[in-house]
């Protein structure tokens, strides 16, 4: 990585450039990528800013004074991504949490050699109470021979993403990412509208001290996913108990955890045997992100990043932190079904 004084000032942009002169062999594709995502991260961060002034200037779904229907959040974030990316010749597809079916690039629009998979809003549900939201995405290269991209170009393992990270939009908006060098975040200073570099090489604490969980669920967990909950409580006086947080917004508990160490579980339960998460728009880019801050992420099992996807929606369980916590839920896990039997 290329050192950068404390005074200087490090845009996403330059950042990027001096990363790639580190690949002789590359080509700028993937520089481009990032810039667009960035692009549609401060879109949408603008978008979610004045969220809570729907109501004042018209809800979703009701014609604001233009005479234009307004799109709910999730949807205009989704479609900013797309019309963001689409047109650059550097995707052959993409696929969005939001959308069924795989993503094409429209015909007119030159095809490249990376494939983008993303969660355009993360925790929706909580932007009605002015909570942290976020953004998601997955860069794969693609693997099959003809121009567009196929389905098989998408369900790849995330041990082959070449790009992933997160915007999280909270008090600041900051996008978190890695290209395999490391975990990188830069805050948008919004009076300039630039992602300056302000979390160089983030490391998660070795030792977490938040347990993020949705514990509601826990009359639908297997005996061991319950009692590896009461382990990292300290009951049983075996370990520190570590001190819960729970937002609701996946982004919001990783970025928390992934700065002042912790794990964030969402175990399989009897009513959803493969959890809620997805594996491609939620679990991979954060274990990618995760694995260079010097965290782990697993289903239980094995390493997320090492799943092999059959659909595009897949759900997975995950268990996604520091190292310490990480490695006790795949101790008490892993010789245990990876759904709920209970
Ligand atoms: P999304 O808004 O993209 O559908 O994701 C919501 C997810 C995730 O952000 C969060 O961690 C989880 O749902 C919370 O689920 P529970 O309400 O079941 O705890
Ligand atoms: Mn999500
Ligand atoms: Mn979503």
């Amino acid at each position: 990585m290329v050192k950068h004084t404390a005074t200087s000032v490090v845009t996403i942009e330059r950042f990027i450039i001096e990363q790639e002169r580190l690949h002789p062999e590359a080509t700028g594709e993937l520089s481009g990528i990032l810039y667009d995502l960035a692009l549609a991260a401060k879109m949408i961060a603008n978008k979610v800013r004045s969220a809570g002034l729907a109501d004042i200037l018209g809800s979703a779904e009701q014609e604001n004074v233009q005479g234009e229907v307004q799109q709910k959040l999730d949807v205009f974030a989704n479609e900013t991504i797309i019309k963001a990316l689409d047109h650059g010749g550097r995707l052959c597809a993409m696929a969005s949490e939001e959308e069924p079916d795989i993503i094409p690039i429209p015909e007119g629009f030159k095809c490249g050699k990376y494939v983008l998979l993303f969660d355009p809003l993360d925790g929706s549900s909580n932007i009605d109470v002015n909570v942290p939201v976020g953004t998601i995405f997955s860069v794969v290269r693609k693997i099959t021979r003809g121009a567009r991209g196929e389905m098989e170009d998408l369900l790849q393992p995330g041990r082959r993403q070449v790009a992933a990270g997160y915007v999280i939009y909270g008090s600041s908006t900051m996008l978190v990412y890695t290209t395999g060098q490391g975990a990188h975040g830069f805050t948008l200073d919004p009076s300039i509208g630039e992602f300056l570099l302000s979390h160089p090489d983030i490391k998660i604490p070795e030792r977490g001290r938040y347990l993020s969980v949705n514990d509601s669920y826990e009359n639908d967990w297997a005996d061991p996913v319950k009692q590896l909950m009461r382990s990292y409580r300290g009951i049983g006086g075996v370990r520190k108990p570590l001190s819960v947080r729970y937002v609701g917004s996946l982004v919001a508990d990783f970025h928390r955890n992934l700065l002042g160490g912790g794990v964030f579980c969402y175990p399989a339960n009897r009513r959803s045997p493969n959890g809620k998460l997805r594996l491609l728009y939620e679990a991979n880019p954060l274990a990618f992100v995760v694995e260079q801050a010097g965290g782990l992420a697993t289903d239980g099992k094995q390493r997320i990043v090492d799943v092999n996807p059959t659909e595009l929606h897949q759900r997975t369980p995950l268990f996604i932190g520091s190292r310490s916590e990480v490695e006790a839920a795949s101790a008490m896990l892993a010789e245990r079904p990876l759904t709920a039997a209970v």
